[in-house]
């Protein structure tokens, strides 16, 4: 497996996917590769994978990786947004898959690569927080000219953070004297718009930062646009009986998967309700403890 990123769920996400040998599989997160590596050892050489990632420094590091390990080029990895699985399919003149995984947000690999989403020291870097480097809006440009307003609704509507206003503010505060430049001078700005809120003796389970950020990568990324496209396609894209297993890591994209799935008649959940990490996984890999897989049948 890559180095650098530990996978979530990976052995229940691919039993679910239930790999059959000569079938055909899309990985529409592929990261660091882990979740494209097993389905590859699960097809035994027979079979199809297809790799996506809008990140072309994931696609690249895992295209060499793969090159070396798998002489049956039986895999294609394209650069691009898993809102497009339906031309790659048809670019590939294959009629439809019998799965597709994805496993939500971000890799350690892009949290430490000095891309701005890190607030703490490790990852530090200018306030970037763009997956796939092509778009033109950064997290920086939102901080530094976004008007107070549309700050805190950014950061109240994907964060889920109560403190939206007073950060907003404090924000727009400090680049009355000096742009916003690094990860690490926005961390500051939150966290002590949150501290100024609750007062020195508050001990936080998180650092308050973190709805923040994540508030910023997701609108940087139009993170539930390309869910919902992805969503919207599928039952064109997926054979009947296939199998979709999504991971996600925080309530909104959980709620667009469950929502969606509750109001569609083609698709049948294969689990009563989401499957979280065991324990043991929750104390080895703390990014997993947020974790929860759904997975659906098309009917
Ligand atoms: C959590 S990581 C996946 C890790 C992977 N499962 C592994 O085993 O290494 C999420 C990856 O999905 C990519 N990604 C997120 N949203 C995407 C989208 N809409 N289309 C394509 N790739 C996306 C990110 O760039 C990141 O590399």
């Amino acid at each position: 497996m890559s180095s650098g990123h530990i996978p979530v769920l990976l052995k229940e996400a691919l039993d679910i996917l239930n790999i059959k040998q000569g079938n055909i599989y899309v990985d529409g997160t592929l990261g660091g590769g882990g979740f494209s590596e097993d389905i590859l050892i699960r097809l035994h050489n027979d079979g199809f994978l297809i790799g996506i990632d809008r990140d072309s420094e994931a696609v690249r590091n895992v295209q060499l990786e793969f090159e070396k390990k798998f002489d049956n080029k039986n895999f294609k990895l394209f650069h691009s947004n898993f809102s497009k699985i339906d031309e790659i399919i048809k670019s590939e003149g294959f009629a439809g898959i019998d799965g597709v995984v994805l496993d939500l947000g971000i890799s350690s690999i892009q949290l430490e690569g000095g891309r701005g989403f890190s607030f703490n020291e490790v990852g530090e870097g200018g306030l970037d927080m763009r997956m796939d480097k092509e778009n033109s809006l950064t997290a920086y440009e939102i901080i530094n000219y976004y008007p107070e307003k549309t700050l805190a609704d950014i950061i109240w509507r994907f964060g889920d953070e109560k403190f939206s206003r007073k950060i907003a503010k404090r924000i727009v505060e400090f680049r009355k004297n000096k742009t916003v430049e690094t990860s690490l001078e926005l961390a500051d700005i939150v966290r002590k718009a949150v501290y100024r809120s609750y007062g020195k003796f508050k001990q936080f389970k998180t650092d308050p930062a973190t709805k923040t950020f994540m508030a910023l990568r997701i609108f940087v990324n139009k993170e539930y646009d390309s869910l919902t496209e992805f969503l919207e396609k599928l039952k064109n894209v997926l054979n009947k009986g296939g199998v979709v297993a999504i991971i996600s890591f925080h309530s909104g994209e959980d709620r667009i998967v469950k929502h969606f799935f509750k109001n569609c008649s083609d698709f049948k959940p294969i689990n009563k309700k989401p499957i979280i990490p065991e324990d043991e996984e929750m104390k080895n890999n703390p990014r997993s403890r947020s974790a929860k897989l759904r997975a659906f049948n098309r009917v």
